[in-house]
């Protein structure tokens, strides 16, 4: 099974999130600036929300690469918003490409708010969900 990792970061957060997942799956996190130059079956695409919205190098990056992703597995950060799959999934819709149910969210660090996060629990929860979704997809597949 081909898996890509690619991320949008301001301070880092997502970046975290992004790397963890890397060293859990052994596939390298790139932002996304960095075209996927194959079909992969899952991308683990990682974004937060700046002043309600995700970056648009993000609904770049899909339009982009939309014929080399099987699909999304949404990953986010943020102060307040609980997850950025909404929006993610409205720009995955948008250009044809399919969108996970599943998804990892967790809080991060902004200005004096959730100082430290994602903190180690949340490497090791994101680590787990992304070892468990390749699992259970590679059983489907098999
Ligand atoms: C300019 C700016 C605007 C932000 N606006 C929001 C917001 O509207 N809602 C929210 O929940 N978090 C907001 N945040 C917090 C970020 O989503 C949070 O810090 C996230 O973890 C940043 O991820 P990153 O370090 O990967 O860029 C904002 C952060 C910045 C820097």
């Amino acid at each position: 099974m081909k898996i890509a990792i690619r991320y949008y970061t301001r301070s880092g957060n997502t970046e975290r999130l992004a790397n963890a997942i890397a060293e859990e799956l052994g596939v390298t996190a790139e932002d996304v600036t960095v075209p996927l130059d194959e079909k992969t079956d899952v991308l683990f695409l990682g974004s937060s929300v700046y002043a309600g919205g995700v970056d648009k190098s993000v609904k770049e990056f899909i339009e982009t690469n939309k014929e080399n992703i099987g699909e999304i597995v949404n990953i986010s950060t943020a102060a307040l918003v609980r997850s950025t799959y909404k929006k993610v999934k409205k720009l995955a819709e948008k250009y044809g490409v399919k969108m996970a149910e599943e998804e990892f969210h967790c809080r991060g660090a902004f200005a004096i708010f959730h100082k430290g996060r994602p903190n180690e629990k949340d490497l090791d929860d994101v680590k787990a969900f992304a070892k468990k979704y390749i699992e259970e997809k590679t059983e489907k597949t098999e």
